[in-house]
């Protein structure tokens, strides 16, 4: 994948999204998009007390991952450990996300801002080393560190009650790819906190950056 990839094949048949003011394509991606909306229930603040985790889990666990489905967002940086590259804003209520992933990088040891965070792997495999919290112990938080590996497909889910992680593209020369929901969005809008893998010193991040939003490159 260079910027965009070139496997698209078929155009499909689009629908009009009012709030892009472009077509949205009626594919099983976009499907997905709608169903994770109809999931997170209308527009009513960020608050996703309510929200049923599974379900959102479910919903992507059942979409099968086609790139072509999904290349318009999957912007690839290879200055970059990732991009974060947004596709939907789920009623103001998550941030829908495609990471694009360089080999070998990883993101920083991070927590979550309080948000719920279903990860699913859109393409490649990506590896999550899970800390416990830094406050909780005397060391530092590469101690009790846990690995486990993703495959395409597969589905995981994040929150700070499970402790802080970091993802990781073990490849050595594939770019990987994954799917991202969090709500509520507060890590976009007051930020999250990072930590040194040493010390465990925690740094806030005032803002999450988008690289792109909905296909356009800001
Ligand atoms: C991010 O959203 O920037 C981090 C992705 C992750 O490592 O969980």
């Amino acid at each position: 994948m260079a910027s965009h990839s070139t496997t698209s094949t078929s155009k499909p048949a689009s629908i009009h999204d009012s709030a892009r003011g472009s077509p949205v394509p009626e594919d099983a991606f976009h499907h997905l998009v709608q169903e994770i909306n109809a999931i997170l229930g209308p527009s009513n603040g960020i608050d996703s007390a309510g929200v049923d985790v599974n379900e959102l889990k479910k919903a992507m666990l059942d979409y099968r991952s086609v790139e072509h489905e999904w290349s318009q967002y999957a912007f690839a940086d290879h200055s970059r450990a990732y991009t974060r590259n947004l596709v939907d804003r789920g009623n103001g209520k998550a941030n829908l996300l495609v990471l694009v992933w360089t080999p070998g990088k990883a993101s920083p040891i991070h927590d979550h801002a309080n948000a719920h965070c279903v990860m699913k792997i859109l393409k490649g495999s990506l590896t999550e080393t899970l800390y416990g919290w830094p406050c909780q112990r005397a060391d530092n938080p590469t101690s009790c560190a846990t690995e486990t590996t993703y495959e395409q497909e597969q589905v995981t889910y994040m929150s700070d009650s499970l402790g802080l992680h970091r993802i990781c593209n073990p490849s050595k020369d594939e770019v990987a790819v994954s799917l991202h929901l969090y709500t509520p969005p507060n890590a976009a809008k007051h930020g999250c906190h990072i930590f040194d893998e040493k010390t465990g010193k925690k740094t806030h991040v005032s803002q999450c950056h988008f690289y792109s939003e909905l296909g356009v490159k800001m």
